[in-house]
């Protein structure tokens, strides 16, 4: 997730970017300034530079595009088809085992556009039917209960599930992430923002199943009668919640006493498919949702700063201020949603907010099952939960939680994959051990348990059970000294190595003082993506070896400090690494989010690129699909054959983009800087997953 394309419309500010919400107290560097050493070894790298170097300089994003640019790949062509004819680069590096296709070329378009010789194909967009007594799509009406039953907006994670064992049915698990009631919704439902607005929008929360079929001439389509289709939201479905914080008071509300039962997900960002084809719901940003009061201030309206000050200053007095300050909860910005429905009041219903920001668990292949949240796996802004049968049978599920200085995770079940009994393994992961991420100069990781009793977390420090372990996870990370990352995003483990890669976003804010031997890049504009081995290939182990396998930016300005191999083309660079997938042959695919306002740092939209990891192929990386202008990258899946890639075009026409030159302007519903994928004018922009085949059929990349 960039942030929520919204702006306030009874204050006509933009909201503020996610990541803004300043919380983690981790502020000191951890370590030395190793890391130019550590990698210094390193043979392939290309363009890197001293980081002291680069924080000398200080050198603003703005001026880093004029260095960057590039005329030719960013001029935009009005007509679509034209468009992706002179996106292609013609000459691009071809490595043998890396990517056998041509490149895309960076830019700014308003269609995507696929390498050469591929079929991009649109399989389902906002406001199609996905349930079968489901109404058609109408442009700029706000219908919760049409919603209800319709794809929602903004997907972002994709699973697959197969149904056969060619592959050629399953069922498609997706994320709905936020809403961009800009581009969403005409000017007269923006200002005057009424009920069913803030109802439509949480019913184009959550998630959606659908079955897909691939036809004899490869191509997938949405089987529109089938009973496994569903839609998830946050306005109407009941979810149990299960794990240490199950039914603790500060789980309990004035609608569930008991608390164990909830109403709704929120901010579904990335997720996983565990190897009993579960589908795991990463609940992100959910602090977004809720308004009101966190002090006694009498003020009708403050700004987050305000109330950053009033959490730093042990001002705030709501009863869950120590935890709310710590996540950004109430801290400014948002949905309206509170102004109608009472439970997104904090102050109205105070716990409310303890029961989102975790990972819930659905049973796609029953379509009668009970999402369920599954608290063992801690409260944060879970950004994804890929996981792994360890090779003792116990599942490792690994998890970033997605703001600055925070913190990467690590759970291990009690219990082991049972695979001749599917059912048995649904409460797995209501038992097991939560740790979190130490990075050392030495290049280990060490995972520390988050266990009720041991060491901090004692009711010394506010922690009376493990409940109050997993409701406050941070807390509790910040007080085992847990290393601040720059935004941990995906956390991949590939089957074939044994190794496991974590997307690092950006961190503009990190400062000089905080480098470190992950971070050696302050401020990180651009990202990396850290690779971690566990000991002969046990996830469980206490302690991993890592490396630095990319640092995000162009190698091509050594002010950057950008780490590509060499050979790497002049669109195989990328910034802002978000989600990563592995395809059944082992390679490396990563998707990008460079933000609101960041497609200007790379002179580029976001897209898809593939990494190689192994042998000479390592570090080097080619760009194979570009998103549309205003849009992020989200959801790369694979079919178990391999010949198919599904991703997730989010956000389309959204104001991120200003750079796009054919519209510097607010890109609005009225008037957006795209229409994709319809390009009628009486349809806005529309999220949607699309299908990329190679044409004739065969292994994608
Ligand atoms: Fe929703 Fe961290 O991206
Ligand atoms: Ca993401
Ligand atoms: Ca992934």
């Amino acid at each position: 997730m960039s942030y929520p394309d919204r702006t306030d419309p009874n204050c006509g500010v933009a909201l503020e970017p996610t990541e803004d919400v300043r919380s983690s107290p981790a502020t000191e560097a951890t370590f030395g300034e190793v890391a130019a050493a550590r990698m210094g070894r390193r043979g392939f790298l290309k363009g890197a530079m001293g980081t002291t170097a680069y924080a000398a300089l200080a050198i603003a994003p703005a001026s880093l595009l004029a260095a960057c640019g590039d005329d030719e790949t960013d001029k935009v062509a009005s007509d679509p088809a034209a468009n992706a004819a002179q996106d292609i680069e013609a000459s691009t590096y071809q490595p043998g085992s890396l990517a056998r296709f041509t490149e895309v070329s960076h830019g700014v378009s308003k269609d995507h556009v696929v390498a050469p010789g591929y079929e991009a194909d649109i399989l389902i967009r906002w406001g199609d039917p996905v349930t079968a007594d489901a109404p058609a799509f109408v442009p700029g009406k706000a219908d919760p209960d049409a919603q209800e039953k319709q794809f929602g907006y903004n997907n972002d994670f994709l699973g697959f599930v197969p149904l056969n064992e060619a592959g050629t049915r399953g069922l498609l698990c997706v994320n709905h992430e936020f809403t961009s009631r800009s581009v969403m919704f005409p000017y007269d439902l923006r200002f005057n923002s009424p009920k069913e607005l803030a109802e439509t929008e949480m019913a184009a929360h959550g998630g959606t199943i659908i079955e897909i079929a691939q036809k004899d001439d490869g191509r997938w389509v949405m089987v529109p009668d089938s009973t496994y289709n569903r839609r998830i939201t946050a306005r109407s479905t009941a979810m149990d919640i299960s794990g240490p914080a199950a039914g603790h008071p500060r789980m309990q509300t004035s609608a569930d006493p008991a608390g164990t039962r909830v109403i709704g997900t929120l901010n579904n960002c990335a997720g996983g498919i565990t190897p009993y084809n579960s589908y795991l719901m990463a609940e992100e940003n959910f602090h977004f949702y809720f308004r009101g009061k966190l002090d006694d201030s009498d003020r009708l309206w403050r700004t987050a700063g305000d109330l950053e000050a009033a959490c730093a200053a042990g001002d705030a007095t709501h009863p869950e201020a120590r935890n709310y300050c710590r996540y950004g909860v109430a801290m400014g910005g948002g949905y309206d949603w509170g102004r109608h429905v009472d439970r997104f009041d904090i102050n109205k219903e105070p716990n409310e907010a303890n029961r989102f920001g975790w990972v819930v668990e659905v049973d796609p292949l029953d379509p009668t099952s009970t999402p369920v949240k599954r608290t063992a796996l801690g409260r944060f802004k879970h950004e994804g939960a890929e996981s792994i049968t360890n090779r003792d049978g116990r599942l490792v599920i690994y998890m970033g939680d997605d703001q600055r200085f925070d913190y990467l995770y690590r759970f291990v079940t009690d219990g082991m994959v049972n695979e001749t009994d599917r059912a048995a393994n649904f409460g797995l992961l209501d038992t097991g051990v939560l740790s979190v991420a130490k990075f050392s100069e030495d290049g280990t990781v060490t995972w520390m348990p988050l266990v009720h009793g041991t060491g901090p977390l004692t009711a010394e420090n506010g922690f009376d059970s493990q409940a109050d372990v997993m409701i406050e996870t941070r807390r509790a990370a910040d007080l085992l000294g847990a290393t601040p990352m720059d935004r941990p995003e995906d956390v991949e483990p590939n089957p074939k190595t044994g190794k496991v890669y974590v997307a690092l976003t950006n961190n503009s804010k990190r400062g000089p003082a905080q480098r470190d031997a992950v971070h050696d890049r302050a401020p990180n504009y651009w990202g990396l993506i850290v690779e971690m081995t566990p000991p002969d290939g046990d996830h469980a182990a206490d302690s991993f070896s890592w490396d630095i396998l990319v640092k995000g930016g162009d190698p091509s300005v050594p002010v950057t400090g950008a780490q590509f191999a060499e050979g790497t083309s002049a669109n195989g660079w990328f910034a802002c690494p978000d989600n990563l997938a592995v395809d059944p042959s082992g390679r490396l695919w990563v998707t990008t989010d460079q933000g609101g306002g960041w497609a200007q740092i790379s002179g580029s939209a976001d897209g898809v690129w593939c990494v190689g990891t192994e042998g000479e192929d390592r570090g080097m990386s080619a760009m194979f699909y570009r998103v549309p202008a205003g849009a992020e990258m989200c959801g790369p899946c694979f079919t178990p054959t391999g010949d198919t890639l599904f991703v997730a075009v989010q956000h389309p026409g959204t104001d991120g983009a200003l750079a796009f030159d054919e519209h510097a302007r607010a890109s609005d519903f009225e008037d957006p800087m795209t229409r994709w994928p319809d390009f009628d004018e009486a349809i806005p922009p529309r999220p949607s997953v699309v299908a990329i085949r190679k044409e004739g059929g065969g292994l994608i990349g």
